[in-house]
């Protein structure tokens, strides 16, 4: 097989390895303006870019972070903003050896043919934003599409979010930025566990079907997943053993090896819950490291504590802290409430 990321192939191998390194996961932070507004309005703020970036710098700036935190995705506009003492965001993490993403996607509109489907927009003009982001100190990308148990998945959504996921990885890696390949299976539906597991093998082999077709370097990508468990509305929940039982036979039958990362989305999950399905999983070895990149799973706490009020900064990063300890921990398999 060739092997081929443009000129930056080491640089691809060792940054996928940094960010998947033991003890360590990725803080989302990369709400479109839209979502974060609604993040914001749930506590009583306005949706303004100083709310926006007085949020993100109490998050970027916390001391410790580092330790249990290697990558954070930002949106484009926290790519370019900086505390208000001045100093680059990006700078601030790079101090303390998290390194920076970017969410090049944009977003979802419908699919036409499909059952009531929708399509992940933003390949045109990709590789200049990726060059251009790289410059800025990007060095990890983030392209999230969503499929829909509910709505089928029809064969077309399936086949577009794979193709989608493949092209945009083969541009980020040609532009030195490692891509995370997330087709979202969301949770809402009654199904059972089974029909989880049956809809994500299918997604994950046509994913890899057309990564392998587009040339990427597997060494040089990260999975953010789903974890497989029953649907939403599903009359029983799984425990963590059983989700971690069916979400690992899935990757074990559907991600070489050489993939370096696996970085689960949380998709609603409790912070307990997802601390604990993470725990689960790493209860024995895997062929590759299994963490996390959760937003709301990191960030529910910390905003109910923040309320917007300075004199709160100080509780709220101690609450982004123990999520991200307790996610930590939970990388290493060590995790016990
Ligand atoms: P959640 O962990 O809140 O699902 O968000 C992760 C993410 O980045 C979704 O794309």
């Amino acid at each position: 097989a060739v092997i081929r990321a443009g000129s930056y192939t080491d640089e691809l191998v060792r940054t996928a390895k940094t960010i998947a390194s033991p003890g360590r996961g990725i803080l989302a932070i990369d709400e479109s303006n839209a979502t974060c507004g609604k993040r914001l309005a749930s506590i009583g703020l306005d949706n303004t870019e100083s709310n926006r970036q007085a949020y993100r710098q109490l998050l970027l700036t916390t001391p410790g972070l580092g330790e249990y935190i290697s990558g954070a995705i930002l949106f484009e506009e926290t790519l370019y903003q900086s505390t208000t003492y001045g100093k680059k965001f990006v700078e601030c993490l790079n101090e303390q050896k998290i390194m920076p993403g970017i969410k090049v996607d944009k977003g979802l509109v419908p699919l036409p043919g499909s059952n009531n489907e929708t399509w992940c927009q933003g390949l045109d003009g990709l590789a200049s934003r990726c060059a251009e982001y790289y410059k800025q100190g990007a060095r990890f990308a983030k392209w999230r599409t969503v499929v829909s148990i509910p709505c089928g998945p029809s064969a077309l959504a399936v086949k577009e979010a794979a193709w989608g996921l493949a092209r945009y990885a083969a541009i980020a890696q040609d532009n030195g930025l490692v891509p995370i390949v997330e087709p979202e299976i969301l949770l809402d539906g009654d199904h059972a566990i089974e029909r989880t597991l049956e809809v994500a093998e299918n997604v994950w082999s046509e994913v890899f079907y057309y990564l392998a077709e587009n040339n990427v370097l597997f060494e040089g990508i990260l999975l953010k997943p789903s974890m497989v468990t029953p649907g939403a509305e599903h009359k029983e929940k799984a425990s963590p053993e059983i989700i971690a039982k069916y979400t690992l036979t899935m990757l074990k039958r559907r991600v070489p090896p050489a993939v370096p990362g696996i970085m689960f989305l949380s998709g609603g999950q409790s912070e307990v819950e997802a601390t604990l399905n993470l725990n689960a999983m790493n209860q024995s070895p895997n062929p590759w490291h299994v963490s996390f990149s959760y937003a709301r799973a990191l960030q529910n706490t910390v905003l109910k504590t923040w309320q917007g009020r300075p004199e709160n900064a100080e509780a709220a990063r101690k609450a982004l802290l123990i999520r991200a300890k307790a996610n930590s921990t939970a990388q290493l398999g060590q995790y016990s409430g």
